[in-house]
């Protein structure tokens, strides 16, 4: 009897310690000797993005599923505020309920997100902040290209291209969203000290049917319009619709921002556009960023993404850099 429970006690401890032995992994195995540190732990990350309507918000999330993929401990939840704030402030209330690890969000806009953002770090959740900025700087990390640089960069090379003069169209985006605000202040500071003129100037607020219908009104009011400024690629393409239903789209050219292969730089190869600068998404970098976070590794407070600028001379050579 003593015998066979001295036994039995032998088995169960050599079954427990080959399920531990089993759970540190195999020898040599990189990402199980990160995680005997903290061992089988999943981290949830959060992500909020503001619409799911314009292809540019439809790669950021593909481009933040697939580097997520790469990492079995993290499982992403995303929410689409379908272009709704309050919609997308109840989401990241929603997310510190349920106590998430970290939060993404790349929001609609500036002010009223700040607040529910400062909620999430006040419950010690991190949070990176994607693309469009929050008014102040309470949060982990904001990841995104340099919108005033972009603007200012396509006010020069509009500059140049119009031989320092001519009548432009400004369809600006959401004026309530840092990027439309920079892209707009970028381009008055590249076209200072020039001839050119901003005839028409409207918030076609990101979206492509306002962008149509916003050059429908600047057609039909000015007869001399040399080129189109538009803050988004969807806004120049909708620009372009509308001159070419006038019958006036060989007039003028169309500048557009964003450039992403299916679309911005489709529309420069099909000579549609003349030029696009790209805005890239920032989704594996901020997947990067989080596993930095969540690993408790130091981030930087702001990293800013590089950009090109894609025109028919150098679209098939892949752009060239904006310095
Ligand atoms: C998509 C979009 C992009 C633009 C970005 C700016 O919603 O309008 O076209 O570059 O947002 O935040």
């Amino acid at each position: 009897m003593h015998t066979k429970s001295a036994l039995l006690t032998t088995l169960a401890s050599f079954a427990l310690t080959a399920v531990l032995l089993g759970g540190c992994g195999k020898p040599g195995d990189k990402s199980a000797a990160s995680s005997s540190q903290t061992p089988n732990r999943q981290f949830v990350i959060g992500m909020s993005q503001c619409n799911l309507g314009e292809p540019w918000r439809v790669q950021m999330n593909a481009d933040i599923a697939a580097a997520a993929a790469k990492h079995a401990e993290l499982k992403m939840i995303f929410k689409d505020a379908q272009n709704d704030t309050l919609q997308q402030r109840a989401e990241i209330e929603e997310f510190v309920s349920a106590k998430v690890d970290l939060i993404i969000i790349s929001p609609k806009e500036a002010q009223p997100l700040t607040e529910p953002v400062a909620h999430a770090m006040e419950a010690g959740i991190p949070v990176i902040v994607l693309d469009r900025r929050l008014l102040g700087t309470n949060y982990t990390c904001f990841i995104g290209a340099d919108n005033k640089k972009i603007g200012k960069a396509a006010g020069e090379w509009i500059v140049k291209t119009l031989g320092g003069k001519g009548n432009v169209v400004e369809l600006m985006g959401l004026q309530t969203s840092t990027p439309g605000q920079d892209r707009h202040s970028g381009f008055l500071e590249g076209i200072a000290g020039s001839e050119v003129q901003v005839v028409f100037r409207a918030d076609m607020r990101w979206l492509e049917p306002n962008a149509r219908q916003e050059m429908e009104s600047a057609l039909s009011r000015f007869d001399k319009i040399d080129l189109v400024y538009a803050h988004n690629d969807p806004g120049a393409h909708g620009a372009y619709l509308a001159a070419k239903a006038a019958g006036r789209e060989k007039q003028m050219k169309f500048v557009g921002i964003d450039a992403l292969k299916q679309e911005g730089i489709a529309y420069v190869q099909q000579g549609i556009l003349d030029a696009t600068f790209q805005y890239p998404t920032g989704g594996a970098e901020a997947i990067d960023t989080a596993l930095k976070i969540l690993h408790g590794e130091k981030v930087p407070g702001e990293i800013t993404l590089g950009t090109r600028r894609f025109e028919k001379e150098n679209v098939a050579q892949g752009g060239v850099e904006l310095k």
